[in-house]
């Protein structure tokens, strides 16, 4: 592999993308963006200041004057919000069934997305999340896709839950995940799609590691 180059990893949720993308990032040295983390941030922002989530114009208004950083820290990945931590509290339910109402909007995605450029600037990057092959990151030398059945989705995230000691319904959270895919399905500004030179890894039956290894296969032909 030449140089210094960029991965795109986008997919529905719970596929696991920030799972390989931080594996990935971390064999090759590369910083990892997640740009989901980004707009669970405006939400739980947008949430806290009783904002109206289908006003683009305020949501804007209310992005424009706030600073998201990622850092990343020993104990994983840390995304601040005006200078605080809230790593945890954007994983939240209530964050979560919001989001996709934020992200729809272009005028907020027009933002974000200049944000992403950014930050991966011409570093190696390893970056998740539904737009990132097809346009925050349309040039990145390996794009992949990654897709799971919905009942091997839910259920990962049922299992993540457990181990945070968070009781949940494998049935709500199967209808949180296909409402998502729904809307950012749907949505009219940048979709979330499958780049056409991207490459599509079906994880319903592969572990970690194996999804890890396929993306590393990709980037050792480049
Ligand atoms: O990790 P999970 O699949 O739960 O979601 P995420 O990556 O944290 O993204 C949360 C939401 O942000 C998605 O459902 C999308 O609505 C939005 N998103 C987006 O529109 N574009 C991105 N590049 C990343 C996330
Ligand atoms: O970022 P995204 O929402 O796509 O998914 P994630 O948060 O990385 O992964 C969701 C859960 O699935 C995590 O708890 C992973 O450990 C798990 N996972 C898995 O069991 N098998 C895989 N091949 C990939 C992820």
């Amino acid at each position: 592999q030449k140089g210094n180059i960029a991965i795109a990893i986008d997919g529905p949720a719970a596929a696991g993308k920030s799972t390989v993308a931080k594996i990935v990032a971390e064999k090759l040295s590369y910083i990892y963006i997640d740009t989901g983390a980004m707009y669970r941030a405006l939400t739980l922002k947008a949430i806290n200041q009783g904002i109206d989530l289908e006003n683009d114009q305020a949501i804007l208004e209310v992005l424009m004057h706030t600073v998201i950083e990622l850092k990343q820290s020993e104990a994983g990945q840390v995304v601040l919000l005006d200078g605080k931590d809230v790593t945890n509290e954007i994983r939240f339910q209530d964050v979560t069934t919001k989001v996709s109402h934020v992200a729809k909007h272009a005028s907020i995605r027009e933002e974000m997305v200049q944000r992403q450029q950014e930050m991966a600037n011409d570093r190696g990057v390893v970056m998740d999340g539904r737009d990132i092959g097809t346009h925050v990151l349309p040039d990145a030398e390996v794009k992949i896709f990654l897709i799971a059945s919905v009942e091997e989705r839910a259920k990962r995230r049922y299992e993540e839950n457990i181990k945070k000691g968070i009781a949940s319904s494998m049935e709500e959270l199967k209808k949180e995940i296909e409402e998502r895919d729904r809307i950012d399905t749907n949505r009219e500004a940048s979709p979330l799609i499958k780049a056409k030179d991207a490459i599509e890894v079906d994880t319903t039956s592969l572990s970690i590691n194996e999804v890890a290894g396929e993306i590393l296969k990709a980037v050792a032909k480049i």
